[in-house]
């Protein structure tokens, strides 16, 4: 069942207050209705109508009619027949009448934009079957119109260079962001949202630095603008759908990802390949994995943005980017793969975020040490995987293609051909929550040490663990092959994390430690 809103003007309420003649025909007419006085707004329940159609009240008279003529659950009874003769004159409602067509218009004509093309294309008659309506691209929005682009642009499709080109026409029901940026696409979505158009975006960046602007207002406009997502975190991999719907009775205890491609690729070559670090970012970029700027990628920050956005869903609460330890594969060298190798394990860069026993929540993006039987030791390649342990479902694994033209791109049709459907989500991020962030969680840590070769380093790091309170599990040592630059690993129990750092500050003021020591966290406390 639909809600649709009926908003009355400002300049009714000098008039004679048609809402009892209203409530009389609705209610004689069988029609679910709730009239929001503060908001002077009447909200309908009918299963048809897929426009909202806002009514001046100087047009009540027709609207009495236009109500009923809208939907047929609305059949009139004889005695409101002869309103039905009306005609229909606002812009929303004749957008209502041509409802067998859902006009898009899309920012961005790039790997993501031209594959929504292609498959709207491709997939037509199906979507049609599928939804009832023909899914027309109208316009596309991009920065160089005489570019040649590598897909089809449908016949009647205008690609324009200016946003408002979209934004401002009337025609177009809904808008689809896929350009990336923060600035002007985030003029583009709130524009688009504020026009009263459904938006689709596939913008993690976006979405994690202004959720709240976002949040606020998906929450003002109406039920049948919406704001759809799911190409925005993991690309292909359907898991913003399913975090809104399929753990509503559960409790997300830990999720842990692998949501970045690019670095799972790099991780995968200097792993399993053997390739140093340069050589694997090198590839990954040929391939396109890479972000434009690499950096987003290898430092870990693509990651966190999508771990913001998983933690909203799976906790309720906007918690600030910056606040989320982030780092990324920068400091890995070789030797931590062959000590993760002895551990039994290798490494991945996960982001993971985990409610305590108190109820609060820490989270971290990390490269980690992950076990040879823990189901993400074997995604490899560009592939990602998100890993959720929950109370009723226990554990759920989601693996697929994060990025690409298709994987992305299908995340996007998926949502443009719900909202065809009338399929509405009227809280897009989950109900909000009053959620602590903690930055502080336990975990068993690996901690690979360079140094210079003398007498008393082990007693030294010994003491300094015990200082802390952090006990040690285990000490890996390769041969030395260089006295002046050798590197040995430490594994601890299960510590704070705050304990770790002050371990590794009073360890990196030593004269024989080379360099920042690495510390990883260990995935899972029963890893050995
Ligand atoms: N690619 C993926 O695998 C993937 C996966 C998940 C999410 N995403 C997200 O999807 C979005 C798009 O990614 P993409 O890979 O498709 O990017 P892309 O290939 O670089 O395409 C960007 C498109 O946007 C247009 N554009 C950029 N800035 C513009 C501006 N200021 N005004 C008008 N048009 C502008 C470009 O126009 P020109 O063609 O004229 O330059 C281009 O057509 C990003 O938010 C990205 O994070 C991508």
């Amino acid at each position: 069942m639909r809600m649709v809103s009926y908003l009355f003007s400002p300049a009714g309420r000098s008039t004679p207050s048609p809402r009892p003649r209203l409530v009389t025909l609705l209610a004689s007419n069988s029609i679910s209705f709730v009239i929001d006085y503060r908001s002077d707004c009447c909200v309908f329940k009918t299963p048809t109508v897929y426009q909202t159609m806002r009514l001046h009240l100087a047009m009540l008279a027709s609207t009495l009619s236009t109500v009923l003529r809208v939907s047929s659950s609305f059949a009139p009874k004889s005695s409101t027949s002869s309103l039905l003769q009306r005609s229909i004159t606002s812009t929303s409602l004749q957008m209502a009448s041509d409802s067998d067509t859902v006009t898009v218009g899309i920012f961005g004509g790039g790997t993501v934009g031209g594959g929504i093309v292609e498959i709207l294309s491709k997939k037509k008659d199906y979507f049609k079957q599928l939804s009832g309506k023909t899914i027309e691209v109208r316009k596309i929005c991009v920065r160089d119109a005489s570019k040649e682009r590598d897909f089809e642009v449908p016949s009647g499709c205008d690609i324009v260079t200016s946003y408002d080109d979209i934004l401002n026409d009337e025609s177009i029901d809904m808008a689809v962001e896929v350009m990336g940026g923060t600035t002007d696409a985030k003029d583009v979505v709130l524009g688009a949202l504020k026009k009263g158009k459904s938006v689709v975006t596939a913008n993690k960046a976006l979405i994690a630095k202004d959720l709240g602007e976002i949040e606020s207002l998906c929450a003002s406009v109406d039920d049948s603008t919406q704001f759809r997502y799911e190409a925005a975190v993991c690309g292909g991999i359907p898991i913003i759908r399913s975090m809104q719907s399929d753990f509503v009775g559960d409790n997300i205890k830990l999720m842990s990802g692998i949501i970045n491609g690019c670095t799972n690729f790099m991780l995968t070559s200097m792993d399993r390949d053997g390739k140093s670090y340069d050589e694997a970012l090198s590839q990954a970029s040929e391939l396109g994995y890479a972000e434009a700027d690499p950096t987003l990628d290898v430092g870990g920050f693509d990651a966190r943005s999508k771990l913001k956005i998983l933690m909203r869903l799976a906790y309720g609460m906007d918690v600030d980017e910056d606040d989320i330890s982030c780092r990324g594969i920068t400091e890995l060298t070789k030797i931590d793969f062959e000590y993760a190798k002895t551990l039994g394990g290798t490494i991945k860069l996960l982001g993971v975020a985990q409610m305590n026993d108190d109820g609060e929540v820490s989270a971290f993006v990390s490269p980690c040490y992950v076990g040879n039987d823990d189901p993400l030791s074997s995604v490899n390649g560009a592939t990602n995987a998100i890993e959720i342990l929950s109370d009723n479902l226990v554990e759920s694994i989601y693996i697929g293609q994060g990025a690409g033209r298709y994987p992305t791109a299908n995340s996007c049709i998926n949502d443009i051909v719900a909202l065809a459907k009338g399929d509405t989500t009227p809280l897009p991020f989950n109900p909000s929550a009053d959620v602590k962030f903690v930055n502080n969680y336990e975990s068993v840590f690996f901690l690979r040490l360079n140094y210079r070769d003398q007498v008393g380093i082990t007693r030294q790091v010994g003491e300094i663990c015990e200082k802390h309170g952090v006990s040690i599990h285990s000490i890996l040592q390769n041969p030395m092959t260089k006295s002046q630059d050798s590197a040995f690993a430490i594994v601890t129990e299960k510590v704070e994390y705050a304990a770790i750092l002050k371990v590794l500050a009073d360890i990196e003021a030593l004269n024989w430690c080379k360099g920042k020591p690495f510390y990883m966290p260990v995935l899972r406390e029963d890893w050995q």
